[in-house]
């Protein structure tokens, strides 16, 4: 069934680029009302927003209560990744990784819930990846905020049901999409050519996930197709976790 999100209001954190683009282009597609919000507002549709910072959520969100007065949903798209093993990752970079990609999600979701209960519940779609799943020898940061980001997810989704707030909350659990995120990995790595073919012959598909390939789950778990779907992990990643 296609989905209709007429009536509904989207935020999409992490919008301007990769997988939140392409889920705020799918959602409004659908009929959303949707607020894209990123540190990087070259888009002057963009709001802006530092999602570790919790003053910067509060007025984001206070916005949206007074300009749509509901938020049916929320999907916390922004992150960073950082390639470094325990040893060579340094105490700022963990605080850097962790502040946008756990720290992020944890502040969204709090303020999201407080405007979402206002009105008819909605739905909230946390960015994982396969990284929180298993873990990388050099992914030490990365790797831990994801893990950090799935059980978040779990129990944002057990606390919502027990109130009775009709929110549900998912994390969706990616492998390597063809995103700017990626992209610069392989541009600075020193055989490019080659790190692309490494990172595809890793996959069982034989190669990486297009960000529309994602907005597709997100859609689905935004919509009213997947009320009885919530505190669930969504794995999208071409067999590799298989
Ligand atoms: N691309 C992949 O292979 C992949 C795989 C698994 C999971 N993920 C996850 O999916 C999400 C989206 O990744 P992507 O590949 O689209 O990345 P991307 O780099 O293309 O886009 C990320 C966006 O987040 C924004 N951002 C970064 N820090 C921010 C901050 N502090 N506040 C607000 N916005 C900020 C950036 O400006 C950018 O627009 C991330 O959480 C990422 O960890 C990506």
């Amino acid at each position: 069934m296609a989905h209709d999100l007429s009536g509904k209001v989207a935020l999409v954190t992490g919008g301007a680029s990769g997988i939140g683009e392409a889920t705020a282009r799918f959602l409004a597609d659908a009929g959303a009302d949707v607020i894209v919000a990123d540190l990087n507002t070259d888009n002057a549709q963009t709001v802006s927003l530092d999602v570790t910072s919790e003053s910067g959520w509060q007025a984001v969100i206070e916005n949206i209560r007074k300009t749509r007065g509901r938020l049916d949903i929320l999907v916390n798209s922004a992150g960073i990744l950082r390639i470094a093993d325990i040893e060579s990752s340094s105490f700022d970079e963990w605080r850097m990784v962790l502040g946008v990609n756990l720290d992020g999600v944890f502040l969204g979701c709090k303020y999201a819930i407080g405007l979402m209960k206002q009105a008819d519940g909605g739905s909230i779609i946390n960015l994982c990846s396969i990284s929180g799943l298993v873990g990388g020898h050099n992914l030490a940061a990365y790797n831990a905020s994801k893990g950090g980001v799935r059980l978040l997810t779990k129990s944002v989704a057990l606390h919502c049901a027990r109130k009775k707030y009709a929110i549900r909350c998912n994390s969706v659990h990616p492998t390597f999409v063809e995103t700017p995120m990626v992209s610069e990995v392989i541009a600075k790595s020193p055989d490019p050519e080659r790190t692309r073919r490494s990172i595809e012959e890793q996959i069982p598909l034989g190669r990486m996930a297009q960000s529309e390939e994602i907005a597709e789950m997100i859609l689905y778990l935004a919509s009213d197709e997947s009320t009885f779907v919530t505190g669930s992990e969504f794995v999208i990643d071409g067999g590799v976790t298989a």
